[in-house]
């Protein structure tokens, strides 16, 4: 459709149809009887021609083309403008193929691999008719008790705003009107992550020094890579909720970044000002969201009563509707659904996209990439011939998803005793006749995910008793370790040989520890997220802020220190081992200074000084010496993966340029790196390696 006929279509419309565009309801709501007493039109006061005009429909793992293309039907019938609804849904880690989930893809440290998943997921979910992925999520991630640390790449701000990046462009592809393509949406806008003491939903206190620096800077970086929606989050920033929050949705989305995407919020967040206190009815809590800047309502059904009365009233403008409901009809043009609402969905496709064994091997090779080797006493990889016991809660579960999990289904999720008992090269057995044990463990999949904090993420105490029962046997234990977050594993870490972290791997998950465990692949994957010791080291982050005081040594007194106990981690930030050994070294800066006319190189030697080929992931971080503002003791620049034989080396080149390593102040004014910054090169936030450099 052409501009010109948009703004036609958009003249055409009542005010209600208008306001309807702005108005997400579910797929349950509109294939409920209308017309039935107890149907929506008595629960939500909705009309029938509210809901064949909605401007979307949110679905769950339930999406169907040909159910799809039945409402699209419907609508064309029905509706007097027949407008096509975005049918959106969340599609974070995968539909029918289920990816590892989005931390664990973070662990990867590999922007294709997020791409490819993303690309897979289109694929598979465009094919059931979907038209926007509520993803990717950019949380930046710092506390373990919040149970949505699954939905997001991690910890590091950089690593966040990247994978958001790649699998938006893995989502949309070249262009929205082909299909198998998918529009994106940025979330939760922003800091919902820093909900107090890890409890979902709980309020959030972020300074706007630490928004600028930390939270929003994933949110821009997606942004630029054409992301077409965002999602403001359930929590509020510096006290306001932020679909009401005016200067997250209009100072800073619309001024200061000039994005003109459609702004969606998060599930039922309009009503929700109602349990803020905030708004004492429906148009009260719609004006506050929508004058904010906020352009349409999931699932609180607010706006539709509520922007009406505050047109009529003079509180909202038409313009400023038809500024939003432009915005809608806009991102429907992009997709091509005027000439086609099901964007080219249809049953056949959507049967053929089931099981394809290239989407099942994309989502192996991610799972390979996104374990991490924790430790490992020399008992890995496992010889052939063994004696093997396979025990522990997840031995024999398909549930190895992870929550959010759409279409995928645990029933065709191979288990680690399946997958290991298709390979002759070991013999399963009891933990009495085994060589070694395989404790297979963790949290369950539903026990992750959104509402789902905890205030000790940890091994169950059976699961702790059960461990103690294996160690009993005397035999080497090996821990594959299932969750959604870092958990407290300190002790059991201590006392078994070897712990991989498997995250929720995904449809493939099984296959790919069993490869890893016997060492058919070298593990590569770094922890996106810091393994704090206990809970009360919560926060702990390896780009924490400098201390006036010392950290060290921690027994010592009037310093940043526990009396009780460490302020390490028990794996930091970055980190990840591997069957063989890597060594850096001349790590050195192309020139003596740095200024903004011109960007410098830093290049490291990397060498496998092992006997086995492996991946590793080079990561850059740097500390400033000379700051206007105290400024994270590490902040991650840059990574690069790289794969050597044994006794290869090669030299891994960055490149620095001085805007990069700028920090933000209090109002988002830009504050320029001066003076001597130190850069540290290697394998984990803990590098030592480093080389110095005098920016201009
Ligand atoms: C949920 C989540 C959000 C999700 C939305 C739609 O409450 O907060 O991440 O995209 O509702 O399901």
């Amino acid at each position: 459709m052409t501009n010109e006929a948009l703004a036609a279509l958009l003249h055409d419309l009542s005010l209600d149809e208008k306001i309807a565009q702005l108005c997400q309801i579910d797929m349950s709501t509109f294939l409920a009887d209308a017309g039935s007493p107890t149907g929506p039109m008595l629960e939500f006061n909705l009309t029938r021609e509210q809901i064949v005009s909605a401007g979307s429909l949110i679905c769950g793992a339930n999406a169907d083309a040909d159910k799809f293309a039945e409402i699209h039907e419907t609508i064309q019938k029905e509706s007097k403008h027949g407008i096509p609804p975005l049918i959106m849904s969340d599609v974070i880690h995968g539909m029918r193929t289920t990816f590892p989930i989005p931390l664990a893809l973070g662990s990867s440290f590999d922007e294709d691999t997020a791409e490819e998943m993303a690309r897979i997921s289109a694929l598979e979910a465009s094919a059931c008719g979907v038209h926007v992925t509520f993803s990717p999520m950019l949380d930046v991630c710092r506390d373990p008790r919040w149970g949505r640390c699954m939905e997001s790449p991690g910890e590091a701000p950089a690593l966040c705003g990247a994978m958001g990046a790649a699998m938006v462009r893995g989502y949309r592809g070249k262009d929205l009107k082909q299909k198998g393509t998918m529009a994106t949406c940025a979330k939760h806008y922003a800091g919902y992550s820093a909900c107090e003491a890890g409890r979902d939903y709980a309020p959030v206190d972020i300074s706007r020094t630490e928004m600028f620096n930390t939270y929003l800077p994933p949110f821009k970086e997606t942004l630029d890579a054409g992301c077409d929606l965002i999602m403001p989050a359930f929590t509020p920033v510096d006290r306001v909720p932020a679909a009401a929050n005016r200067w997250l949705m209009k100072d800073i989305l619309r001024e200061r970044w000039g994005w003109e995407g459609v702004a969606i919020t998060d599930w039922g967040s309009v009503g929700e000002l109602y349990l803020h206190h905030m708004a004492v009815d429906a148009k009260d809590a719609s004006v506050r969201c929508f004058k904010a800047g906020t352009d349409m309502d999931m699932m609180s059904f607010a706006f539709f009563s509520g922007l009406k009365e505050a047109v009529e009233d003079g509180t909202v403008s038409m313009e400023e509707i038809d500024a939003s409901v432009m915005r809608v009809l806009e991102l429907k043009n992009k997709l091509g659904l005027f000439e086609d609402p099901n964007h080219g969905a249809n049953g056949a496709d959507q049967m053929a996209m089931r099981g394809r064994k290239e989407h099942r091997d994309a989502a192996l090779r991610a799972a390979l990439k996104s374990c991490v080797l924790l430790k490992n006493d020399g008992v890995l990889p496992l010889n052939a011939g063994m004696k093997v016991a396979l025990a522990g809660s997840h031995a024999d579960s398909h549930r190895l998803l992870g929550a959010w999990q759409a279409d995928g289904r645990d029933d065709e999720t191979p288990s680690l005793l399946e997958r290991f008992s298709e390979d002759q090269r070991v013999t399963l057995t009891d933990v009495e006749n085994a060589d070694i044990i395989i404790y297979a463990v963790g949290e369950d999949q539903d026990d992750v995910g959104e509402s789902a904090s905890k205030l000790n993420p940890a091994l169950t105490i059976e699961q702790k008793a059960e461990l103690d029962k294996m160690l009993a046997a005397g035999k080497p234990v090996v821990m594959v370790l299932f969750c959604g977050r870092p958990l407290m594993i300190e002790e059991e870490s201590a006392k078994c040989a070897a712990v991989l972290n498997a995250w929720f791997p995904g449809s493939e998950g099984a296959m790919a520890i069993k490869q890893l465990l016997m060492g058919d692949v070298n593990p590569s994957g770094h922890l996106s997220m810091t393994f704090p010791k206990c809970v009360g080291q919560i926060p702990i982050h390896h780009d924490q802020l400098s201390t006036g005081r010392p950290t060290e040594p921690e027994n010592g007194r009037f310093i940043s220190v526990y009396r009780d106990g460490s302020n390490k981690p028990l794996y930091p930030f970055g980190y990840g081992l591997s069957y063989t050994t890597f060594a850096f070294s001349k790590a050195a800066f192309s020139a003596d200074e740095l200024s903004s006319s011109a960007p410098v190189t830093f290049t490291v030697k990397v060498a496998n000084t092992g006997k086995m080929a492996g991946e590793t992931v080079v990561q850059l971080y740097y500390q400033g010496k000379r700051v206007e503002l105290m400024a994270p003791l590490r902040t991650l620049q840059a990574w690069k993966r790289v794969c050597l034989q044994p006794g290869e080396e090669t030299v891994v080149s960055f490149t620095v340029k001085k805007d990069d390593l700028r920090m933000w102040d209090y109002d988002g004014k830009p504050v320029e790196a001066a003076g001597v910054y130190d850069f540290f090169i290697g394998e984990s936030s803990m590098a030592e390696l480093s080389a110095s450099i005098l920016i201009k």
